[in-house]
């Protein structure tokens, strides 16, 4: 697993540790922590080495990869596109050469909703345009192009798994989010009721219920579940793409309204400007995940809240350590 030492990849290593697989986790721990891998055999390295890649296959014997590490910054990725082709492409594309070199030719793709840009319609089906409207969206439509033509040429197998706002926590795992600078929705609003600075409200006149904008919150631990059903149903030769959502969608004002209520206490915020290239809402339809890998969002925001919160206080506070 490549970005196995961070949020999502973390949570995805020990749910397929517990499925019975086997994992190793390949990172270069920029964004990711030591304490995230768990028992996962670890290779630290870039995933531009292609050598290094194809090195960690050979020796771990892997059968299969899954591919977290990624630039995922989206204000970042407009201010250094360079950088995001540079690790989300390039650095993919070289763990791609690196797989047909070591004999590996399956792969759990970590896409995102980001490839949509401003969808049509919600709720947004895997059908629909792909239209993405900032570099970071680029990066991951480009790498979902690549695999479906090393399909067609070498017969790599491949599941792109579209996630729209990944939250919560696995306190169970003594995982969860901790980046610095944050720059997610719930831990920022999480920390402005724990005594933190006030939240942003970024944009306030949008076409919503409540003039915020809609995203889809999906739980850590659903995202890792679909992992593991996306790679043991990966069928030899195909490719597929999937929404991984909650299909629920919240606006600002509702995820901080359900921060306050499950702290029971009131979270401070201040209205904002609007961001350049937030869409109004981003809600998933998972239809094609429930028909063909089994899959459901079991989660809600709220749970997920509840976990974040019991990861911070396990942790003692959120700063990054
Ligand atoms: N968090 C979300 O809401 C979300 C939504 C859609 C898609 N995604 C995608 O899911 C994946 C994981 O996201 P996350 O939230 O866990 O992010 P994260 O930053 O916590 O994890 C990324 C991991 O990749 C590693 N990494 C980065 N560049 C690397 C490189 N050049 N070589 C080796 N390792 C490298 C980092 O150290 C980190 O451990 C990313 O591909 C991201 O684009 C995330």
């Amino acid at each position: 697993m490549t970005g196995g030492a961070g949020f999502i990849g973390g949570v995805a290593c020990r749910a397929l540790s517990a499925a019975g697989h086997g994992v190793a986790a390949y990172d270069d721990f920029s964004t990711g922590h030591d304490w995230a891998t768990g028992d996962a055999r670890v290779f630290r390295g870039d995933i531009r080495d292609r050598a290094a890649v194809e090195k960690a296959l050979r020796e771990f014997r892997a059968d299969a990869v899954m591919h977290f590490a990624a630039k995922a910054v989206v204000p970042e990725s407009v201010a250094e596109p360079g950088l995001y082709y540079d690790v989300n492409v390039t650095g993919s594309l070289r763990v791609l050469e690196a797989m047909r070199a070591a004999g590996v030719s399956r792969i759990v793709f970590s896409s995102s909703a980001a490839v949509y840009g401003e969808p049509e319609r919600v709720p947004i089906e895997e059908g629909a345009a792909r239209r993405p409207i900032n570099p970071y969206g680029r990066t991951k439509l480009h790498f979902e192009e690549a695999l479906e033509d090393h399909r067609v040429a070498h017969g790599t197998s491949y599941a792109c798994l579209r996630y729209f706002n990944a939250c919560g926590a696995a306190p169970e795992w003594g995982l969860g989010e901790v980046r610095s600078p944050e720059t997610h929705l719930l831990p920022l609003v999480i920390r402005a009721g724990t005594g933190g600075p006030p939240i942003t409200v970024t944009g306030t006149d949008y076409p919503t219920r409540d003039g915020t904008c809609v995203r889809d919150y999906v739980d850590v631990r659903d995202l890792a579940d679909a992992h593991v059903r996306a790679l043991e149903r990966l069928e030899s030769g195909r490719g597929s793409a999937y929404n991984l959502g909650s299909e629920r969608g919240t606006t600002v004002r509702e995820a901080i309204a359900a921060v306050a209520a499950v702290l029971g206490r009131e979270v401070p915020s201040v209205d904002g400007p609007r961001r350049a290239g937030d869409p109004p809402a981003l809600v998933a339809s998972c239809a094609k995940a429930r028909g063909e890998l089994g899959w459901e969002p079991r989660r809600t925001i709220e749970d997920s809240i509840r976990a974040v919160l019991e990861f911070v206080r396990s942790r003692g506070g959120m700063e990054v350590r």
